[in-house]
């Protein structure tokens, strides 16, 4: 069994420690025998793969699951959280995988969640805006306190969302995968304020499938797999592909390496056109965007969050009406005024948010089969040929747990986004639109990814990417195009294009 941390940082005590802690959902392990420490004015990363018991752990540390074995202890002292409010009135807080933000509130209602100064028994507003502003500002984060929380883009809602859980005075701060949604300066932003945190002597969980970004800001890192604690280190002393071999074996090295030089982008035979745009346009979000997506190839599109290519995304599926322009499938014009039209028309969509789409108290093979009982009608297909369809997805996309009875719920983050995009492997349409659809996997379910869709590209589907992650556009596309405020600024083709490049590009 690994010993407690093997990197002992000296005489820094231990503001929490864990020891033997399992948890198990339903007679099945999630975390098997964990020892954790985590040292006060540190930060430490937490990586492993999709479903290997990070959020499990710190949602045992966030009084989130109140029912497990072992023991905890902070600042020495033996406890156990009945609840989060528990927890966070021992300066636990958590900052959620999914965010939790109120989007109808105020930035300001949000900072104060639950807690808004009062004067005489009413809100006091004023003091609320102020206190909000002043706040956020110390973190660097500037905004207008009494902007509607969701017109802000989703990387400065997470950025909100942890102002929140620092204002509560948490002095253990954990981040579920805060980085996913942000854009490469608000990755920087929310590392400045990470290093300020750290520095006032509090310390800070960080969970991300982002191995870079998580040797570049932890302290001691800390590896998970099937549940257990494998080793944790010194972050200075280890790099990338030592954390992969021990996150998921050898193999997987070679596609993270490849980010950092050139990719050599295919230049294809000219295959007919399956999806034409033309001059598409929707008021403020885009504008004057035209493509051809051919068949048998994956066209990706690369820009910053808040270019508009989640809009675009929206539009390519009838889920957005553009105010301008024309779509055709295979040279007839079509109009997409639902999803139901986008189905109809041959395209299927694979959304960034997994919520959207998916039912949470279903099993997972019904999840699967949606797409195919729309068209065919339930009584066509027999109970257990729908289970024996979904468990081939379900292996071929490494799902776990590959029992696909199990409710979509009980799934890790990642294995939900599997779910979503396995969905239309049992009956693929002609045009494929997927928005981040890597988005919280681990490396080795990414890899299994790009088989699937390289495979379905191979097949003659026309398959469009669009993603905020550079490394996600280069592992998958064949061709990419760059959007910047809401227009195409570039395209890449038959050429070598490295990460810097479309970034420099947007
Ligand atoms: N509420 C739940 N009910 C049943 N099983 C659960 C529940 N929450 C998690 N699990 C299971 O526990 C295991 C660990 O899940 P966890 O969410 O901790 O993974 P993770 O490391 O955070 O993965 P990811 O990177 O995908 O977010 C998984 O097998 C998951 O299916
Ligand atoms: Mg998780």
């Amino acid at each position: 069994m690994p010993q407690a941390s093997e990197a002992v940082s000296g005489d820094v005590p231990a503001r929490l420690a864990m020891s033997g802690v399992s948890k198990s959902f339903g007679g099945v392990a999630a975390l098997r025998d964990v020892d954790f420490t985590l040292r006060a004015g540190e930060i430490h990363g937490l990586v492993g793969e999709n479903g290997a018991g990070k959020s499990t752990l710190m949602k045992i540390i966030a009084g989130v699951h109140t029912r497990y074995q072992g023991r905890m202890t902070l600042d020495g002292h033996p406890v156990h959280f009945r609840s989060a409010r528990d927890a966070l009135a021992a300066g636990i807080g958590m900052v959620h995988q999914e965010l939790s933000v109120v989007p109808d509130l105020t930035v300001a209602e949000n900072v104060y969640l639950g807690k808004q100064p009062t004067r005489g028994g009413i809100v006091d507003w004023r003091a609320m805006f102020e206190g909000a502003r002043e706040h956020l500002a110390s973190l660097g984060i500037e905004v207008d306190p009494r902007a509607r929380m969701g017109s802000l883009t989703i990387g400065l809602q997470q950025l909100i969302e942890l102002a929140r859980v620092l204002f509560s005075g948490a002095r253990i701060v954990i981040l579920d995968e805060p980085t996913s949604a942000l854009s490469p300066p608000e990755v920087q932003r929310l590392f400045e304020v990470l290093r300020s945190v750290r520095a006032s002597g509090r310390s800070i969980v960080f969970i991300s499938h982002f191995l870079d970004d998580v040797l570049a800001i932890s302290d001691t890192v800390t590896i998970f797999r099937n549940g257990r604690r494998i080793v944790s280190e010194a972050a200075a002393g280890v790099d990338k592909a030592w954390v992969i071999e021990r996150m998921i074996g050898r193999g997987h090295e070679e596609l993270e390496e490849s980010y950092t030089g050139n990719i050599a982008l295919d230049s294809k035979p000219r295959a007919p056109v399956v999806l034409a745009v033309r001059g598409l346009g929707a008021g403020r979000a885009f504008a004057d965007v035209s493509l051809d997506i051919r068949a048998g190839e994956v066209l990706g599109v690369y820009g910053f969050m808040g270019c508009g290519l989640i809009e675009l995304a929206r539009a390519l599926f009838g889920k957005l009406r553009p105010k301008a322009g024309t779509l055709a499938i295979d040279g007839k014009t079509v109009r997409l005024s639902n999803t139901a039209a986008a189905r109809r028309a041959g395209i299927a969509f694979v959304p960034e948010s997994r919520r959207s789409m998916l039912f949470y108290r279903e099993p997972v093979y019904k999840n699967m089969s949606i797409a195919v009982l729309g068209r065919i009608g339930r009584l066509w297909l027999q109970p257990s040929a729908e289970r024996a369809i979904a468990r081939r997805h379900a292996e071929a996309l490494s799902i776990r747990p590959p029992t696909v009875e199990t409710l979509l719920q009980s799934l890790s983050g990642g294995n939900q986004q599997k779910v979503a995009l396995a969905k239309w492997l049992t009956w693929p349409p002609r045009v494929l639109v997927l928005s981040e659809p890597t988005r919280g996997m681990d490396v080795g379910a990414k890899d299994d990814v790009v088989a699937i869709l390289r495979r379905l590209r191979d097949e003659g589907l026309a398959v469009v990417v669009l993603s905020t992650e550079p490394e996600t556009v280069l592992s998958l596309a064949d061709r990419i195009v760059v959007m910047k405020k809401g227009r195409i600024v570039g395209e890449f083709a038959g050429e070598a294009v490295s990460k810097d490049r479309l970034l420099e590009a947007a």
